[in-house]
């Protein structure tokens, strides 16, 4: 079960991330966190795969980010990707408040540049930032992926144009297996299993 404090932050960043992408006109600032289904349905996914090393691209406030180090052991560890400063530095406070801080590394910078100069491997990749640029970051992230692996990418539903690269990317992959799961905004899960 995910403990209290980690439930309580989780509930009042939830309220506070509609409050403020509601009256915030200005996109950089919105949240635009994860739906809690969707939430719920990747950590029904992370429990179970014990994975140990985590990409995230995409951390905003670190809303999604503290259901990945709920959802992995002591020894797990999730690095975390967003290119603006001020949302990583709430992700670091509200990964404090919930007790997870040690599990998550948080990286500001653009995801793309900067994961040429990560060292895999990863067992699962969670893309959530510009769609666009998910297809150059899997090319890049290819090698640096466990045998064993899940890729996820929110947002097929809701910009369906936008991730029709990654989508096309993940198709030429004979090794994977993929499916679009229609909760919230639509999750791609892709997956490969172990020989
Ligand atoms: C949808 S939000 C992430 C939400 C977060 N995963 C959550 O559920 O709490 C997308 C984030 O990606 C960041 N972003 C967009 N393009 C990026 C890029 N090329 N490199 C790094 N960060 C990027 C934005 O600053 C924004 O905070």
């Amino acid at each position: 079960m995910i403990d209290a404090q980690v439930r309580a932050v989780l509930e009042e960043l939830e309220a506070w991330g509609e409050r403020n992408d509601r009256s915030e006109a200005d996109r950089s600032r919105k949240m635009l966190n994860l739906e809690r289904e969707t939430a719920e349905l990747i950590r029904a996914l992370v429990v179970p795969r014990k994975a140990r090393r985590i990409l995230e691209i995409g951390t905003s406030n670190g809303y999604s980010a503290i259901w990945l180090a709920a959802s992995i052991s002591e020894e797990g560890r999730v690095i975390s990707i967003d290119r603006n400063a001020g949302k990583t530095a709430m992700a670091r406070a509200n990964l404090d408040r919930a007790g997870l801080s040690e599990r998550v590394e948080l990286i500001t910078g653009d995801a793309t540049e900067l994961v040429t100069k990560l060292d895999g491997p990863f067992d699962l990749i969670f893309f959530d930032a510009d769609r666009f640029s998910a297809p150059e970051q899997l090319a890049v992230l290819l090698p640096k992926l466990s045998q064993e692996v899940l890729l996820l990418a929110d947002n097929v539903l809701s910009h369906p144009a936008e991730i029709a690269g990654y989508l096309a990317a993940l198709a030429t992959l004979s090794d994977f297996e993929r499916t679009v799961v229609p909760v919230g905004k639509g999750l791609s899960v892709a997956y490969r299993l172990a020989d």
